[in-house]
């Protein structure tokens, strides 16, 4: 069976690639290496022996989706993670991001609706939840004004794919990540974020290779364990075998409703000191960081209730803090050419 994940040779998509394969599924990849390299793929065969069919193209151009799916009107299912993710960015240039998470996303729902039956699943995300009231959050848990362009892409995308499933012959997945990190744990594919990473474990690691002098922990005045900031960090791997879960439940049409919402997360929160701690566990070394102001937008606290993917989908996440951090320091140890 042939799947198309878009944004496939990126940080969540080329794991997700590697799992498809391992199960047996033909992948397409469709990515426009506007946040990626095709160098990717060198790891994906690694791990998979198998090179998956790789295009490459924008999907904000409308007619390159249209020619794409006359070319592969065999596709069965679509997992759909091409989209633009720096929070920040989006505040500054909130066009770009409407322009290439909606129009992208409308532009395959166009052509999946022409079908009889499709199958999709798409990237969401716990920023959805915005500060939520209770924790551990539940999929039921109302949906916040978005803090930034970046999180309102993620809101009206969710609203977009459930008014298309109304009337058309798509069912859909949302699932909502909270914290993915790590790498895979042969380090032959992993994160690469260009510039100064914007993001925790990153930042943490790129500190540990030197890249950087030292980690600013955004605020330790917040009402929680330690003062820092609580997070639910779900390892790339278990996020990736959530996708292939999601994508089965669909093709077996196991699914009871058109749109299923899922929180894909491992249920445990962790301060920014405790992932810290475990870093400098994982690695042998001491991270300098320094405590600085809180970040604007940062909440205090998420971590997810994954009742319903464990006992629906049938997944949970196996991997610990300590498996991932380990993996993501691996990973970063490789492309630094880091012996020890
Ligand atoms: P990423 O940037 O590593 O991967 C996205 C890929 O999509 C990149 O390879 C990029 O080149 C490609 N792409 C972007 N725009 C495209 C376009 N117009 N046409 C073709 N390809 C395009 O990001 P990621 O971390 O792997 O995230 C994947 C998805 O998951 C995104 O939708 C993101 O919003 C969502 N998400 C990510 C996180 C996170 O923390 N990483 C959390 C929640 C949700
Ligand atoms: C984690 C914690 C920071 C960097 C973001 C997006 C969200 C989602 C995931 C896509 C926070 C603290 C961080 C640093 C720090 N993406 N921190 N020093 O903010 O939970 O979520 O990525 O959907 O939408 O907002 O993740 O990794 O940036 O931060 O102290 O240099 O680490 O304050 O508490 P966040 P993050």
């Amino acid at each position: 069976m042939k799947i198309l994940v878009t944004g496939g040779l990126g940080f969540i998509g080329s794991h997700t690639v590697v799992e498809l394969q391992n199960e047996g599924f033909d992948v397409v990849i469709v990515d426009n290496l506007s946040n990626s390299s095709d160098e990717v793929l060198k790891g994906i065969v690694a791990i998979t022996g198998k090179m998956p069919i790789f295009e490459n193209f924008d999907l904000r151009e409308k007619s390159a989706v249209i020619d794409f799916f006359k070319r592969h009107a065999d596709i069965s299912g679509v997992i759909h993670f091409a989209a633009s993710k720096a929070v920040g960015e989006s505040v500054e240039n909130p066009l770009l991001y409407y322009e290439n998470n909606i129009n992208t996303l409308v532009y395959m729902l166009q052509q999946l609706q022409a079908k009889d039956e499709a199958n999709f699943i798409f990237s969401s995300s716990c920023t959805v939840y915005g500060q939520a009231e209770k924790m551990p959050i539940t999929e039921n848990a109302s949906v916040q004004p978005a803090a930034s362009p970046y999180g309102n892409t993620k809101q009206i995308g969710e609203e977009i794919i459930t008014e298309t499933c109304k009337v058309s012959g798509i069912n859909a997945i949302l699932l909502r990540y909270f914290n993915p990190i790590g790498a895979h744990p042969t380090a032959e594919i992993g994160e690469l974020p260009i510039g100064v990473p914007q993001n925790l474990v990153p930042f943490i690691t790129q500190t540990g290779a030197g890249l950087r002098q030292e980690l600013s922990v955004y605020g330790d005045d917040y009402p929680t364990l330690d003062g820092t900031c609580v997070r639910d960090y779900i390892h790339v791997v278990d996020l990736a075998k959530a996708h292939v879960v999601a994508m089965q439940r669909l093709l077996n049409k196991q699914n009871s409703e058109k749109v299923e919402t899922f929180n894909v997360g491992t249920g445990t929160g962790s301060t920014v000191l405790e992932v810290i701690q475990t870093f400098e566990k994982v690695s042998g070394k001491k991270l300098p960081y320094k405590i600085v102001g809180r970040r604007e937008g940062d909440i205090t606290s998420a971590y997810a209730n994954t009742d319903k993917a464990n006992n629906v989908l049938g997944w949970k996440a196996q991997s610990t803090l300590e498996d991932a951090l380990e993996s993501a320091w691996k990973w970063e140890k490789k492309i630094r050419s880091i012996d020890n």
